[in-house]
């Protein structure tokens, strides 16, 4: 009777499968989607050792086992029903977000769309609980002996939809965005123990000494960690902390740019744009610097309820997180980097402004302990090798590191899109007089 009174006309009301399947639609997009929500909820439960493994980069199992506060039969059935959580209450939570999950949507669409097996033992439980799930319905409940913590496997996933299991790319594709994943994950999460095994090989793990250099030395590795400066910055509402690299280190993308709000991975054409402003001048056109920037907000100032996988947030100013970024990231450079120009005077330096572990921190043998950086060292070191390059004229070559010039800085407005497509410059009467270093291209014009 209820069921034709809902139904009574041409709009029905969707049952509750139906509505899991159109939201895994949004949340579950490939095999890392999957690992970002598990691994998410399992940050949540406090776990502080998280394994994922997968077998065909995740297009035929992902198992994340974690040691967090886990669930108790009741509640583990319950997690599987969709707007069902424990991390909000009422719609006045939203405006102050403190956990990575609060819609309770993410295992009702894992469940619908695989083959899913969930075991938990909650802290207070003595006996753990087994579930099996089979597009979204339960079909096995039983008690089980188990470890404190929660361990969810995914099989077969998409295989009711054919349509999104035909989009998935190849294992070593899959592999390396969740790869990708947990890197950013061991990152912002230095005092968790991240294990990442895919087959029988071991791809990452964190050590969990909780100094995000540390993780970033396993993750981007040493090189990588070696040229990087911290950077830091605080207003009253926000505190922008990480590390960015020293101009010498670039990259042709962003791939190394690795966003957190919160503790949250994100993409923010806000944070970006601040941390390219920063390096305007400083870098050739094309090329990227490294940078982990974390930027830690009063929860009432983000919005993160703004896109299905959450991988973007809103600030409500947007302009104060980006100045505040930018200033992070120019004070960096302002103390520590010279900025590559052209110059009347040709020189250019001997070697490029790499600094040893040994110069980023002289008492420490090993590289990039658990100690902070001293800025101090690293300061003198920058200064030393630019008093260096300053030195070795190069009469051929036109590019040099010219003293205190710094970063020739002024701060713009946000852009309201970004636009990977490049500016068109209007090339009236420029005439190509040669090229430099096979990179530049010099010319003339009226
Ligand atoms: N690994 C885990 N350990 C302990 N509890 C868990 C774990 N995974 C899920 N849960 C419980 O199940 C609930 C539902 O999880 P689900 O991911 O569907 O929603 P959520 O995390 O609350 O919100 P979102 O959909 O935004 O991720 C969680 O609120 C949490 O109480
Ligand atoms: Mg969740």
């Amino acid at each position: 009777m209820a069921d034709d009174l809902i139904c009574a006309n041409r709009i029905c009301l969707l049952d509750e499968h139906t509505a899991n399947r159109i939201a895994a639609g949004e949340v579950v997009e490939r095999p890392a989607s999957v690992v970002k929500e598990l691994v998410e909820n399992s940050i949540d439960a406090g776990a502080t050792a998280i394994t994922v493994t997968l077998e065909e980069g995740g297009k035929d199992l992902i198992k994340i086992t974690d040691n967090g506060c886990g669930m108790t039969r009741d509640d583990a059935v319950m997690s599987l029903q969709r707007h069902a959580t424990s991390k909000i209450r009422s719609a006045d939570d939203l405006d102050a977000i403190a956990t990575l999950g609060f819609r309770g949507e993410a295992l009702p669409s894992i469940a619908s769309v695989s083959v899913m097996e969930v075991v938990s033992r909650h802290e207070s439980d003595i006996n753990g609980v087994r579930l099996e799930i089979e597009a979204g319905t339960i079909i096995n409940l039983e008690s089980v002996g188990a470890p404190q913590g929660t361990s969810i496997s995914v099989r077969k996933l998409f295989f009711n939809t054919p349509a999104r299991l035909k989009f998935l790319k190849t294992s070593q594709t899959e592999l390396s965005h969740i790869t990708d994943l947990i890197g950013r994950f061991a990152i912002a999460y230095p005092s968790i123990y991240f294990r990442l095994v895919h087959g029988s090989r071991e791809v990452l793990t964190s050590s969990a000494t909780g100094n995000p250099l540390n993780s970033i030395t396993q993750v981007l590795g040493k090189d990588v960690a070696k040229q990087l400066a911290p950077i830091s910055f605080e207003t009253p509402a926000m505190r922008i902390s990480g590390f960015v690299s020293n101009p010498s280190l670039t990259r042709i993308n962003r791939n190394e740019q690795i966003l957190f709000v919160n503790g949250r991975p994100i993409k923010s054409r806000t944070v970006t744009h601040a941390v390219d402003q920063a390096y305007r001048g400083v870098l050739q056109p094309g090329r990227y610097p490294v940078a982990i920037v974390f930027v830690d907000v009063v929860p009432e100032l983000v919005d993160v309820n703004v896109h299905p996988t959450k991988a973007e947030v809103k600030f409500s100013s947007e302009h104060e997180v980006h100045s505040a970024v930018y200033k992070a990231v120019n004070s960096a450079l302002m103390q520590g980097a010279a900025a590559p120009t052209i110059s009347d005077h040709p020189r250019r330096p001997a070697q490029p402004l790499h600094l040893t572990p040994d110069e980023l921190r002289p008492q420490q043998p090993s590289l990039l302990p658990s100690a902070e950086v001293n800025m101090d060292a690293f300061r003198e070191a920058l200064a030393r090798r630019r008093e260096e390059a300053l030195s070795a004229e190069d009469k051929e070559d036109p590019f040099v590191w010219q003293k205190g010039e710094g970063v020739p800085v002024e701060e713009s407005p946000v852009p309201e899109a970004e636009s990977e497509t490049p500016r068109t410059v209007a090339l009236r009467s420029v005439k190509v007089i040669g090229q430099a270093r096979n990179t530049y291209i010099i010319a003339q014009c009226d």
